[in-house]
């Protein structure tokens, strides 16, 4: 295992993945993390991130320089760098300038770090100081033009750094400096696998929760059916899933999962009808925060209600991913899990004094897909898109009809279908169907009509905090248009929507 501090950098999660992408699991910390904290987790090396502070500043963060004598390899990267230089007696001078790009770095010293690299390389520059003294006993492994000390060595210490980034992809030789780091210098396994990770967290989980029971509420996406399946691995029927059908869900969603996830796996799920409830309490309303607050709240009542109903209960399982613990991981403050907002029963815990179970929480998306194969999740479900929690009601502009969610369950669907045979299912973020509060004109068979408009909606993203309109081509999109119009009834027009996010977002409301 190898032990990330965190001292702020955009790029610790890049680093994590670098970690893990070489079967290594990593663990990612704040710098308040005490000795005895460490050698209870038991690294194998430690690496220190960089961080966007100078170490001049007064709040700058600091870990307990204890770090250096423990024995383990540690690599310091950009700030960790330098902090380590101030922390050992060396100086950092502040610069008159950044330095920020690409950078030609000559390669001094081969051995350990730079094992097997060319002479020279490029590397990925960003930072404001830069080494002006070495402490004892270090010596340079690497400069380039404008930094003297790009990468330094304590042989003896077996303690690293480098000021450049070698974690980013405009390091190309990155990768094989953080394996050499990995493997060389720390003596890491490639013990890190999705199979071992399953039955330390079955493990885990068994020991954690006893025979006690345990509420999870599923949504149908990957994390919280992956969250489901791996408890019920751990627990079996200690398990109680709750799934609430707000009749806002794609066509035969429910009964999709019911099959999948009840049928198929067994798990334990309290299947709740609670269509009439929502559609009754968002009939008239076309405000689409009153929608959502609406969605929540009622959401809300029901799961505690129906979490009331399973007596004795006293964990609350969540599919929380690792992203959203590190975002609320502050240089300076201690880690906290979000409750993602479409969860949204963040309050439970605490007024049922239920204990919480993450134990997805150190997994990244596409780890998680690879767990819910390693668990005989079907693939129809690992590849989910994402859907939002208040579903087709932020998809159907103005009022929420009965008539209106037929319409737009049956275009969706269709489109699906489409997306799916044409093979752009997974390459796409997310690809759906908006119905829109306008009518217009059309002729079908000598015919005047006056139909809705759907519009499609298909885009590309890494993270949904950005996202591109899809580029679909033309005849695909020609004859996904040509089948809504003639096998939707109550539809006469098909836009494509070609708005990135920002300024526009993924869905319409
Ligand atoms: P926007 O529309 O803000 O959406 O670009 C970003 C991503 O979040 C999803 N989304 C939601 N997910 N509850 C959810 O669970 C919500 O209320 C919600 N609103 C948006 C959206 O589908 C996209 O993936």
């Amino acid at each position: 295992m190898i032990l990330i501090i965190d001292f702020g950098s955009q790029y610790n999660q890049l680093i994590a993945r670098r970690v893990r992408e070489n079967h290594v699991y990593c663990r990612i910390e704040t710098p308040g993390i005490t000795i005895d904290d460490i050698r209870s987790l038991a690294p194998e090396g430690i690496i220190l991130s960089g961080g966007p502070a100078s170490i001049y500043e007064k709040q700058s963060p600091r870990i307990d320089p204890e770090i250096f004598d423990i024995g383990l390899p540690v690599l310091g990267i950009c700030y960790g760098m330098q902090f380590m230089v101030a922390a050992l007696g060396g100086t950092v001078k502040r610069a008159g300038k950044r330095e920020y790009g690409f950078a030609h770095l000559e390669v001094k010293d081969f051995r350990g770090l730079f094992q097997g690299l060319p002479q020279t390389t490029t590397c990925w520059m960003s930072h404001g100081d830069s080494i002006a003294k070495l402490p004892r006993g270090f010596k340079i492994t690497a400069s380039t033009e404008n930094t003297n000390v790009a990468a330094m060595v304590h042989p003896q210490k077996k303690l690293f750094g480098l000021q450049f980034h070698p974690e980013v992809a405009h390091t190309p030789q990155g990768k094989k400096i953080l394996r050499n780091f990995l493997f060389v210098l720390c003596g890491c396994k490639r013990s890190w696998s999705m199979k071992s990770f399953a039955k330390n967290a079955i493990e885990d989980i068994r020991s954690a929760i006893g025979n006690k029971k345990v509420i999870l509420g599923l949504s149908g996406g990957v994390d919280s059916s992956v969250t489901a399946l791996l408890i019920h691995q751990s627990v079996h029927h200690q398990l109680t899933c709750i799934f609430i059908d707000n009749g806002l869900l794609r066509k035969n969603e429910g009964q999709k999962l019911k099959k999948v996830l009840r049928q198929h796996l067994r798990i334990n799920i309290r299947f709740v009808n609670a269509q009439g409830k929502f559609l009754q309490a968002l009939a008239g309303v076309t405000d689409p925060e009153t929608k959502r607050k609406i969605i929540g709240r009622i959401f809300m009542e029901i799961f505690e209600a129906e979490a009331q109903k399973i007596k004795d209960a006293e964990f609350l399982a969540q599919g929380t991913l690792y992203p959203d613990v590190i975002e609320s991981v502050s240089a300076f403050g201690g880690p906290t899990s979000v409750i993602k907002s479409h969860h949204n029963v963040g309050g439970l815990p605490r007024k049922m004094k239920l204990k919480l179970v993450e134990p997805l929480k150190y997994l990244f998306k596409d780890e998680v897909r690879l767990l819910g194969r390693e668990l005989g999740l079907p693939e129809e479900l690992i590849w989910r898109q994402p859907f939002p929690g208040p579903g087709l009601a932020i998809r159907i502009i103005g009022e929420i009809t009965p008539k209106r969610l037929t319409i737009l369950r049956n275009v969706d669907d269709l489109l699906l279908e489409e997306i799916k045979s044409g093979g752009y299912y997974q390459k796409l973020w997310q690809s759906f169907a908006v119905l829109l509060p306008v009518k217009s004109v059309g002729v079908m068979g000598d015919k005047r009509t006056y139909e809705n408009i759907v519009a499609i909606r298909a885009v590309t993203s890494k993270d949904a905090m950005t996202a591109d309109w899809a580029k679909l081509p033309h005849k695909f999109l020609g004859k996904i248009s040509n089948r809504i119009i003639n096998e939707v009834n109550g539809v006469n027009r098909v836009v494509y929507d070609i708005s990135s996010k920002p300024p526009s977002t993924i869905e319409w409301e």
